[in-house]
């Protein structure tokens, strides 16, 4: 598999950003000639058919189609409802009643055989899954309809389970970005932040394994970011926080403010939100996070349905610092523009910067 065949103007990728990444963004990013994705990991069939349909009446482009492969988590009711229990004052404080029990938001790809039909319809030009991969079956089925296939990976030994997996190429997840870190086995990264690789070191490390293609992800902002990453052997990149300020994004007006006004203090990487390690913006829930055991979090996605609502009540009664206002490291550098304009900076920007001095 060859990027090549997406014929990019750029080989610049917007993130799928599941809840951020709606249609509107896509097309304008896939119009402007970089490749536009929608994150369809914590949405129903029903609606993933939706938006991709809504992106094709926008954009004759090409698509990139995102899909969760983490495991269905296993149901603990002592320790959720010791994690409920905690919340108890937040609550409170919110006047509503303390749930009775979680539930789980949303429901993996990985065991899923809707995952192989929705790709047959609906053809977009690059899937990728994040949390893993299919189970051997469905990947299998999904490989014989050659759409290229790509996974991001956080470390070197996810990288190597999935190219005996055949899979086309890979995304390297640095620890500066934004959103959950893919990396498969969720406790196997328990200890991320004295073992977790920079963007730029994992291209390098993935770069020795493999000739497939690498993109890199994880605090890219600027065209200099972009050329750094292709210089030491990246084949594309993708962004995310990068796109978070654009009309065009999903992102609601509590989220834009704080990335606004985040600039200065950054961002932390917590379980606390959803269960699973992921960067974002500092809040209640992250400070929850600081001082959580992690084996007293409930699994992925069900610590989610806690901040959800907490922070739909906070939303409603005009309050804030309960989202999952995922963003990366390079926060300070996000443009407020619309998406086309932004893909034409970043162009430009990468461009001036293989020029020599
Ligand atoms: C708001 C947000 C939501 C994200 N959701 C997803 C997702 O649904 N699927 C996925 O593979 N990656 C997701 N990511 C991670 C991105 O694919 C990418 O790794 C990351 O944005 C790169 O770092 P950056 O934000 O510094 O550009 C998300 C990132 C953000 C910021």
């Amino acid at each position: 598999m060859s990027l090549e065949d997406l014929k990019l103007r750029a080989p610049i990728f917007q993130a799928p950003m599941a809840g951020v990444s709606t249609p509107e963004l896509a097309a304008a990013v896939s119009n402007a000639g970089g490749l536009g994705a929608l994150g369809l990991g914590a949405s129903n069939w029903e609606s993933a058919a939706a938006q991709v349909s809504a992106f094709r009446t926008l954009s004759s482009g090409p698509l990139h189609l995102n899909f969760f492969c983490h495991d269905e988590p296993e149901r603990n009711p002592t320790l959720e409802a010791a994690w409920l229990a905690r919340f108890s004052s937040e609550f409170a404080a919110l006047k509503a009643t303390l749930p009775d029990a979680l539930k789980s938001p949303y429901t993996s790809a990985k065991d899923t055989p809707q995952l192989v039909d929705f790709v047959k319809e609906y053809r977009p030009e690059l899937i990728s899954f994040h949390f893993g991969l299919p189970n051997p079956e469905i990947l299998s089925a999904i490989k014989q309809l050659e759409i290229p296939v790509l996974v991001s990976t956080t470390n070197v030994e996810d990288a190597e389970l999935a190219l005996s997996a055949g899979i086309d190429g890979l995304i390297a997840q640095g620890i500066e970005a934004g959103g959950h870190r893919g990396t498969f086995d969720p406790s196997s990264d328990y200890d991320f932040s004295n073992t977790a690789l920079t963007t730029l070191e994992l291209v390098e490390r993935l770069g020795s394994l493999t000739a497939r293609p690498i993109v890199a992800a994880g605090g890219i902002m600027s065209g200099i970011d972009i050329a750094t990453a292709l210089n030491i052997g990246a084949n594309a990149v993708q962004l995310g926080s990068a796109f978070l300020l654009c009309p065009e994004s999903g992102a609601n007006e509590d989220y834009r403010d704080q990335i606004r006004k985040a600039r200065g203090s950054g961002t932390v990487v917590t379980r606390a939100i959803s269960g699973r390690a992921a960067r974002g913006i500092s809040n209640k829930m992250t400070n929850v996070g600081d001082t959580a055991r992690t084996q007293d979090i409930p699994p992925y996605p069900i610590a989610y349905d806690l901040s959800k609502q907490l922070n739909a009540l906070a939303l409603e009664q005009g309050g804030s610092g309960y989202g999952a206002y995922w963003a990366g490291t390079g926060i300070a550098n996000v443009r407020e523009l619309p998406a086309s304009d932004l893909i034409d900076q970043l162009m430009s920007e990468t461009e001036a910067a293989f020029k020599p001095r």
